[in-house]
């Protein structure tokens, strides 16, 4: 292989490389897109690895993309997949192990840090309350600054809750609901305000909408939302081609982060490219600005230091990586997150449960009878092919689709270990726990439709109208 760095490292500034570096990335990532030749992408890789090996011998740092040597302070992603790495951005999701992302990995590529049993135990302590489901099974299971929230907490001073979705289409999947269900639960635990931002522009930008659609689907996805069980009292939704408009702090935060993140920054994290349209460039700017507390004067009364904590799946990390970079070069604490898993897509855990692809989703507006049917048809088994096989060797729980859509809704935990036991003995065959699975999805899913029936566009109006909330700052 010829020597990328022609006169060799010690010959290139810092800025040099790191330009290098980045570029490099983007290539790697564009032949991945491209499912370019094997053999191709292993050279690029190869390539990368060793500007970062010179990168970090000329600066005595490692290379964190989106983070320039003078700027780099914070940032923790260390770059795009190497090959054979799990793929997880907010685009895509793919993984090529059956039992899904490696999430340990993902934690050290993303520079965040566990959830562990100790975390768990003292969110037990300081809420007063038995973990969410969600956090006992690991399926929230990595975070940032979760600590410095609950010593926050601890001195009775407040935080608040931030978590969003890019209305797509009219309806969401099963897998939208787990971030919201998630900040349900804290909203109710520790009693603190809750924005949620409705990113109409991004989908406009980023699908082939009309600006009208998009706000269209807003209007519709706040009913979910809102039917998840929010109180109105404590929670502010928006749209942000309403929001952006309307309110003069809120804009101006997004200039200022636009001002200190550099395009070669957004290329890092995000991979745009030059292709790519110049709303897609500053859009990350508008993600940003909720994690501000001064974005919200008529709630926070202009003070600009409440701490913000975002329930997320950790496909949104690259927009909080870059805000939290960003957040103390202009005056503001950076949000502390909590990411979840993924919850799969019905084929199997290689990818995520995703909108785009009709066939792999559970809807919030299909009847009894679809899920039936999506369910038994779609759903991937970690059963044997035939009874005999299975009941002599048992299932495999850790694949199943059924077991793992379970694992997010079925609250009694023994019950759930049962079924687990049952499976892997082979006692329980995949009919019954796709079964069991039918009847878990099908009354939870008609009570959500029940309950956003009942959402009227007033109450909309009213969940969307900029105004103080039930508490004094
Ligand atoms: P969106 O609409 O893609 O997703 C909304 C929320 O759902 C999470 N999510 C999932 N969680 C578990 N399993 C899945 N299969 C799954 N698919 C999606 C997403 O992580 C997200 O939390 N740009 C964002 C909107 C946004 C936002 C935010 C999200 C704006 N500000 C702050 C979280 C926090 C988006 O398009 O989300």
């Amino acid at each position: 292989m010829t020597d990328c760095l022609g006169d060799g490292a010690g010959d290139m500034t810092p800025m040099d490389l790191y330009e290098k570096l980045t570029s490099q990335g983007d290539t790697v990532r564009t032949l991945k897109t491209e499912k370019a030749a094997k053999a191709d992408i292993d050279a690029a890789v190869q390539l990368l690895l060793k500007l970062k090996v010179d990168y970090k011998q000329v600066t005595g740092q490692d290379y964190k993309t989106g983070c320039p040597p003078s700027e780099c302070a914070v940032s923790q992603d260390n770059g795009p997949a190497a090959d054979g790495e799990d793929m997880v951005d907010p685009w895509n999701v793919s993984t090529t192990n059956a039992k899904g992302v490696d999430y340990d990995k993902l934690i050290v590529r993303f520079g965040s840090s566990k959830i562990d049993q100790e975390l768990v135990d003292r969110i037990e302590r300081v809420s007063g309350q038995k973990a969410h489901r969600f956090l006992r099974r690991g399926i929230f299971f990595s975070h940032r600054d979760m600590h410095q929230v609950l010593d926050t907490y601890e001195k009775n001073k407040s935080f608040y809750l931030y978590t969003g979705r890019g209305p797509s289409s009219d309806a969401l999947h099963m897998g939208h609901l787990i971030p919201f269900i998630f900040t349900k639960w804290l909203q109710d635990t520790f009693d603190i305000p809750l924005v949620i931002q409705l990113t109409d522009d991004e989908k406009y930008l980023w699908k082939d909408l009309s600006l009208e659609d998009c706000h269209r689907y807003t209007m519709e996805n706040a009913k979910d939302i809102i039917a998840c069980g929010f109180d109105i009292n404590k929670t502010f939704i928006f749209s942000d081609l309403d929001y952006m408009g309307a309110s003069p702090d809120f804009y101006r935060n997004v200039v200022k982060v636009q001002k200190h993140v550099t395009f070669n920054q957004v290329k890092g994290i995000f991979g745009f490219g030059d292709s790519d349209c110049i709303g897609k460039i500053a859009f990350p700017a508008i993600q940003a600005a909720p994690s501000f507390s001064s974005s919200f004067p008529q709630i926070f009364k202009g003070r600009k230091d409440v701490q913000c904590l975002i329930p997320c799946a950790i496909d949104q990390d690259p927009y909080f990586r870059m805000t939290r970079d960003v957040a103390p070069r202009i005056g503001y604490p950076k949000p502390a997150l909590l990411h979840s898993t993924f919850f799969p897509a019905l084929q199997g855990a290689q990818t995520k449960m995703s909108a785009s692809d009709a066939n792999s989703s559970i809807f919030l507006t299909d009847t009894p009878k679809q899920i039936k049917n999506k369910v038994n048809k779609h759903a991937f088994s970690g059963g044997k092919d035939t009874v005999e096989e299975h009941r002599k060797y048992g299932g495999n729980p850790d694949v199943d689709v059924s077991f793992m859509y379970l694992t997010f809704f079925l609250e009694d935990d023994e019950q759930l270990e049962k079924i687990r036991q049952d499976y892997a003995s082979g006692a329980l065959l995949t009919g019954e726990l796709k079964k069991r699975l039918i009847e878990t999805l099908q009354p939870m899913i008609t009570s959500h439709q029940e309950r956003r029936k009942q959402v009227t566009e007033e109450t909309v109006k009213q969940f969307m109208t900029p105004r103080p909330l039930n508490y004094s700052f």
